[in-house]
């Protein structure tokens, strides 16, 4: 039997209640559908750590910004819920638009600051506060002892935390690493637009960030070279083109111009015209 899909708030609070009245912590896995391992990998750590097991599919139209993939992102929500029934998720929650946002619906949560300031930011004007409005109201409706990110999503993974962290919401955020293909290449919903040749050359985009690494290792300290050599690698992909390199502190994301304390480095990168994002972290004595 597959996990219990529902399509309501009320039916979700109605749910998690009885959970806790059964004693069960609960854990929130939130995505978009279109569930890939990386995904799974989420769900399975869930499980592991909690009593009853929740994820939301919800491709949020606040976070996409005009011309971006919202209208064809992958949905196949039938599929969705027999992979998380696969890994013993317990409840499915696939709401419309509009009960997440109904009508007169007029709150945003924003993160500002250095978290925001560049990597993805700058490129997605909005994204993240589509994020976080998104997750504020999931987090309020499924009221989870844990919600699960991936690292794959560095950028989000931080400013959800800081939400959480500022409007002191009672939940944690467990981050989960990133899960890669056999090639390197980091499993997203969005590789399923790639065509092959495209999924070869994207590749270059791991192979980059583990170079700069290989540099780290060696004692390369200055920023501004460990980015130009990332940067270099994918240039040298003609299918490949660079939207940013960046190599910012771990945490606050602020722009570093040598390497102190533990950094990530993080790019995005067009193959063709799917824009895919990765990272590594570096520090010191620890393999990224
Ligand atoms: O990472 C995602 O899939 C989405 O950004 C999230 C966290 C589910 C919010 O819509």
């Amino acid at each position: 039997v597959g996990p219990e899909v529902v399509k309501t708030e009320r039916e979700v609070r109605e749910r998690v209640a009885q959970a806790r009245a059964e004693g069960k912590s609960i854990g929130l896995v939130p995505t978009m559908g279109a569930l890939h391992e990386g995904h799974l990998s989420l769900m399975r750590r869930a499980r592991a750590d909690c009593e009853y097991v929740a994820i939301s599919i919800f491709v949020n139209p606040m976070q996409f910004v005009a011309g971006e993939d919202f209208a064809r992102y992958p949905r196949d929500l039938a599929a969705d819920a027999r992979r998380a029934g696969e890994v013993g998720v317990d409840l499915v929650f696939a709401p419309e638009v509009e009960e997440i946002y109904p009508p007169g619906d007029s709150t945003f949560v924003e993160v500002t600051g250095t978290l925001v300031e560049g990597m993805c930011a700058p490129h997605r004007p909005g994204h993240f506060r589509g994020v976080t409005t998104v997750c504020a109201r999931l987090f309020n409706i499924f009221m989870a002892d844990r919600a699960y990110f991936g690292e794959k999503d560095y950028q989000q993974l931080q400013v959800t935390k800081q939400m959480v962290r500022d409007l002191k919401m009672p939940l944690e955020i467990v981050a989960v690493p990133t899960l890669r293909e056999l090639d390197g290449l980091a499993m997203s919903s969005r590789n399923a637009y790639l065509s092959p040749g495209e999924r070869t050359a994207a590749t270059v985009i791991y192979r980059a960030l583990i170079e700069a690494r290989r540099q780290f290792e060696r004692g390369e300290r200055v920023a501004a070279d460990l980015v130009a050599s990332a940067t270099a690698i994918i240039a040298a992909e003609p299918t490949a083109r660079v939207q940013y390199v960046e190599l910012r502190d771990a945490e606050t994301l602020a722009l570093i111009e040598r390497v102190e304390a533990p950094v990530v480095l993080a790019a995005a990168v067009f193959v063709g015209k799917t824009r895919l994002i990765d990272n590594v972290v570096l520090r010191e004595g620890a393999p990224g």
